[in-house]
């Protein structure tokens, strides 16, 4: 079965095929010639997803799926949600961490989660798929591996940051590996 993943991130597409294992091949949009800036301007994952694959399904008729993820903490009442890819107004992963850890300050409640929504297109109708890690924002920065909030994020279970872990282990427990072996096998009986 072949899906068109509606994103440019070849490191994440790399990530979700290992998952998907080989009875689904992935293309990107660089396979279907597609090199727009797709919009994202909801304020939820599930519009964010659905409105990036959305967009493919329209131009491009094929079956494809859209991913939207971020971190959201209680005590910050779920920021920086939607907004984790530029919560500090920049792109900066060590800006973004800075400022949670100092908007966090010495609260107690450190609860938090990554979540990941996937929009599946498949014939034109939208099927969502939700995960998620429940897990505690540290004090300090813990950790060179992964990226954005991995470094200040400790998964429930563990006493290390995702960033100390080997990719592999955080690939098996992941928010997004969760919502992606609920898609395939979605996908796969759907055929
Ligand atoms: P995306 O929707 O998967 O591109 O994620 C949006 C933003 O959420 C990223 O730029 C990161 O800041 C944050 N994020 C999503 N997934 C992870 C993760 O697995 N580890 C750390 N940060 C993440």
């Amino acid at each position: 079965m072949e899906l068109i993943f509606a994103s440019n991130n070849q490191h994440k597409l790399n990530e979700i095929q290992a998952i998907a294992g080989n009875k689904i091949s992935l293309k990107s949009l660089k396979d279907i010639s597609c090199f727009d800036e797709i919009p994202e301007t909801g304020r939820t994952f599930e519009i964010n997803a659905g409105q990036k694959s959305r967009y493919i399904y329209d131009r491009f008729h094929v079956s494809c799926f859209a991913d939207d993820s971020g971190l959201e903490i209680d005590g910050l009442n779920g920021e920086p949600g939607v907004d984790s890819a530029h919560y500090s107004g920049s792109r900066d992963f060590g800006k973004n961490m800075e400022l949670v850890l100092s908007n966090l300050g010495d609260n107690p409640n450190r609860r938090a989660r990554f979540r990941t929504v996937i929009s599946l297109l498949l014939n034109g109708e939208e099927h969502l798929f939700e995960g998620t890690i429940e897990g505690n924002i540290t004090r300090e920065i813990c950790g060179t591996k992964g990226f954005g909030y991995d470094p200040i994020f400790i998964p429930e279970g563990y006493d290390v940051t995702f960033a100390e872990m080997d990719a592999e282990e955080k690939n098996r427990i992941s928010h997004r590996a969760v919502a992606v072996r609920k898609m395939v096998v979605a996908a796969l009986s759907s055929q």
